[in-house]
């Protein structure tokens, strides 16, 4: 009798980032082209097993995948929505419906779930694998924060976004002497306002790892002023907190069941700039790119390690390899436990080399703990601003 071809399951869960759909067309590509294998996907993330009738389950076929390399989001929805292990029923306690994953698998003749998602989702699938369901993970955020990979995709296409807005912020603060501050994802992590800030030539970058005095960052300001540039660009990361203070977060109606409603950051840059105007005596203006830097077409980069996680999963789902997370190190594709990558997430070494580079070049980080001192007092004794 003819062996039944693999049927792998795929979803993309947590915030959308450009290059889900790169990684659904690389999935789709080496499943058939490779091993004969179908390819099924799972609507709006986890959420998709719970549709009734199994009606959230859907072939991808390569007709589904056509176009899809430069199309950002993802064609099968995604959600952040919903805890899986606790979902909020109508009257009572929340439910663990996470036994409807491998029962509906199993219905459908699935062998095998390869998610796509942050560290939400990665912690998730460590979960699922313990039901026995065989797991493999691709990590994906703009964040950049998922542990055991040196990059995720999605992260240079918002980089890019934050450096085009910031040339275009350029100019208008030129023009009219103000200080501009540009509010940017990345939750607990700076690495969209450190490589942002860096590519688009900011004066200074506000990030988590390192909690500001707002009196040193007027001080850089104030400096500049003396020197002729009225004007300074400042990256604040959504998740900076003043030194002594608390991170800032957008009240927002929860709605129900939507965890990801709970707790949003946002309100930084409008916090410092009441800060900053009496220290500086100059015009601030606050600019928030939020879900701009989710959106539009992947970078040539990120359709590249898209499409190369892709391929990788469905190797790995090849050599049996799962509750492992696909991850690049260096340039090689390499893969970790679910378990490793799921404890805590990656965050910026603010002793590390880039900051220092970024130091050197005068940017300053308003760093509460003095960190920035010795770089501003040399810039002093030689006359630099
Ligand atoms: O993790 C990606 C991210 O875009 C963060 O940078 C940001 O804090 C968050 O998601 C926003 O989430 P939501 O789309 O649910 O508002």
């Amino acid at each position: 009798m003819a062996r039944r071809r693999k049927r792998i399951a795929i979803l993309t869960g947590g915030g959308d980032c450009p290059g889900l759909n790169a990684v659904l067309r690389a999935v789709v590509k080496t499943a058939q082209n490779v091993h004969g294998w179908d390819v099924y996907g799972v609507e709006n993330g986890i959420e998709g097993f719970l549709v009734p009738h199994g009606r959230g389950v859907r072939p991808l076929t390569r007709d589904d995948i056509g176009g899809l390399l430069p199309r950002g989001g993802t064609v099968l929805g995604s959600s952040n929505r919903l805890d899986i292990f606790a979902v909020p029923q109508k009257r009572g306690a929340p439910k663990d419906l996470s036994h409807r994953v491998p029962a509906l698998m199993k219905r459908k003749g699935l062998d095998c779930l390869i998610t796509v998602g942050g560290d939400g989702t990665a912690r998730m699938a460590m979960r699922l694998s313990t039901l026995g369901v065989k797991v493999v993970s691709v990590p994906k955020t703009i964040d950049n924060d998922i542990r055991g990979t040196d990059r995720t995709f999605g992260h240079d296409t918002a980089v890019g976004v934050v450096s085009e807005a910031i040339d275009r912020l350029y100019t208008t603060a030129e023009s009219h002497h103000r200080v501009m501050l540009v509010e940017v994802m990345g939750r607990d992590s700076g690495f969209i306002a450190l490589h942002g800030g860096l590519a688009g030539g900011a004066e200074g970058i506000l990030i988590p790892e390192n909690p500001y005095d707002p009196e040193r960052l007027a001080d850089k300001i104030r400096r500049r002023t003396a020197f002729g540039r009225k004007f300074s660009i400042i990256v604040v990361a959504e998740g900076a907190q003043r030194a002594g203070g608390t991170q800032v977060y957008r009240t927002s109606a929860s709605a129900r069941g939507d965890v990801s409603a709970r707790k949003r950051l946002g309100g930084i840059a409008a916090q410092l700039a009441e800060e900053l105007r009496p220290l500086t005596e100059r015009p601030v203006r606050t600019v928030v790119l939020g879900h701009t830097q989710r959106g539009g077409s992947p970078s040539p980069y990120d359709r590249i390690l898209a499409t190369a996680m892709g391929n990788h999963a469905v190797e790995l789902v090849a050599e049996g390899a799962f509750g492992r997370m696909v991850a690049l190190r260096g340039t090689k594709m390499r893969s970790v436990t679910l378990a490793s990558a799921s404890r805590g997430i990656r965050k910026v070494d603010p002793r590390g080399q880039l900051v220092q580079a970024a130091r050197e070049i005068g940017i300053t980080f308003g760093a509460a703990d003095g960190s920035d001192d010795a770089y501003a007092n040399a810039r002093r004794r030689h006359g630099a601003p």
